[in-house]
């Protein structure tokens, strides 16, 4: 009896694991999930000796008074090449990296790192932070923590995350992305990464940059399991002058210092685009081994996108974050399959405005520096917006540029959020 019972429960278990197979591909062997730390040290001294070994002009070639309009100045990069030779300590970075809880699944074959920091409180709402170019998980390294913490609403609602910050594919402790991958590849793994790794059947998620594209497929295609989204940008071309005044939308003072950044990226700003969406091998493997090269071509971008002010408060975006982030690519090899997010997906900022299919709140936040401007009227037109703010401190780099404000902006989810 007893025997004939477990064969039966037995018989119903293949049959249930069989339909499983037959209905998905996903990986069905545990995904494998490993803690993980950085552990980088052994290779400072060759990163050093190139840097050292590296030359800069004596003076620049044609000053430009300090408007950097024709790239990165001498004289900034001298001084960040200086600090990282003489001042920058990777092993107390890699330290400081360390001190949040780090894994790695192998999700549809692809090793896929990210962060996990759980809230002490049962109800914490799950969220995922994804990451742009040319930044990494590091970008919110500021929020996670205080996240985590309980936060008491005006609402009366105690509010509180499981904070999830994965690198995407070829960024950092990720695989690179296989051939032909795009951001809807990436959007399906991350959700699979929150609901079938990590167990949380409803999450919210923020985005920027590239991170905004794969969060905005996420939250247009897993409509019943991404409950709500917050952006700091979308992957829609900002409208310009003219789109503006003809949706008759007037703009405030500082609105129209972000819609001169947006038109000083369309402008000349964006050129390192067109470069790597074309050809990304070319810049690509030019400074796949030079960190000194790298720290020109991304120390470039987080000079000119970030706010002015930057590494003042609030901002923590300082030349030790940028050694940071620049290191991280170099040390990971990452640097090549980070610019071809570019080219597997150059198409992936859409012209024509439409809204995601889903009833799910959308929370969009503009920082002032940031070199898009989406106004509220652009940004209703894509999804749910529930909520529209502007700070006038920050840029591209919100986790980093203004950690309070973008602190804030997140635990706004959770006057919307319902599992
Ligand atoms: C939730 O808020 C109440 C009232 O402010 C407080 O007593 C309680 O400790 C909070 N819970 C958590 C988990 O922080
Ligand atoms: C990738 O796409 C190109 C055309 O867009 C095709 O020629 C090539 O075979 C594809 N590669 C793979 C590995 O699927
Ligand atoms: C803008 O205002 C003009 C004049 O009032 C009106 O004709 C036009 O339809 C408005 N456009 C939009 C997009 O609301
Ligand atoms: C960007 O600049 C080009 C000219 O270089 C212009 O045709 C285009 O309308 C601008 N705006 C956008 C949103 O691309
Ligand atoms: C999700 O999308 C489908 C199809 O696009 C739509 O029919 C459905 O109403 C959406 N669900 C939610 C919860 O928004």
């Amino acid at each position: 009896m007893g025997v004939s019972l477990n064969l039966r429960s037995s018989l119903v278990l293949v049959a249930a694991f069989t339909a499983v197979v037959a209905s998905t591909d996903a990986n069905l062997d545990g995904f494998q999930v490993k803690p993980f730390k950085i552990d980088l040290a052994a290779e400072i001294p060759r990163l050093n000796s190139l840097v050292a070994n590296s030359r800069l002009p004596a003076k620049a070639l044609y000053p430009d008074g300090g408007s950097g309009e024709r790239g990165i100045e001498l004289d900034v990069l001298q001084e960040l090449r200086t600090d990282w030779l003489t001042n920058f300590d990777w092993e107390a970075q890699q330290a400081e990296l360390n001190t949040f809880e780090q894994f790695t699944a192998v999700i549809e074959g692809l090793t896929v790192h990210f962060v996990h920091e759980k809230s002490a409180d049962p109800d914490a709402i799950p969220v995922i932070l994804l990451h742009g170019w040319p930044s990494s998980f590091q970008e919110f390294l500021p929020v996670i923590k205080p996240l985590t913490e309980s936060w008491r609403s005006p609402i009366g609602k105690n509010i509180s995350f499981n904070v999830v910050v994965p690198s995407l594919p070829g960024f950092v402790f990720s695989d690179p992305a296989p051939p032909n991958w795009t951001l809807d590849d990436t959007a399906r793994i991350m959700n699979t990464l929150m609901v079938d790794v990590l167990g949380y059947s409803t999450y919210a998620l923020h985005g920027t940059d590239w991170g905004s594209g794969v969060g905005y497929a996420q939250y247009g295609t897993y409509n019943t399991t991404v409950r709500a989204a917050h952006f700091v940008f979308i992957p829609f071309f900002p409208p310009l002058a003219q789109d503006i005044a003809e949706n008759n939308i007037s703009l405030s003072d500082d609105e129209k210092v972000s819609l001169q950044r947006t038109i000083d990226w369309n402008a000349t700003g964006n050129n390192y685009f067109l470069e790597q969406a074309a050809k990304p091998n070319d810049v690509g493997l030019a400074l796949y081994d030079s960190p000194a090269g790298q720290l020109a071509w991304i120390g470039s971008k987080f000079k000119v996108w970030s706010d002015p002010r930057a590494g003042t408060p609030p901002s923590v975006l300082d030349n030790t974050a940028i050694l940071t982030s620049v290191s991280l690519y170099y040390l990971t090899d990452s640097f090549l399959s980070s610019v071809w997010i570019y080219g597997q997906n150059p198409n992936a900022f859409r012209v024509a405005y439409t809204k995601a299919p889903t009833d799910a709140p959308l929370l969009f936040s503009q920082y002032e520096y940031n070199f898009g401007l989406w106004p509220k009227e652009f940004v209703a037109k894509v999804g749910n917006l529930v909520s529209y703010k502007f700070h006038d401190f920050g840029g591209h780099f919100a986790g980093l540029d203004n950690p309070p404000a973008f602190i804030q902006d997140i635990r706004d989810i959770g006057l919307y959020f319902e599992a």
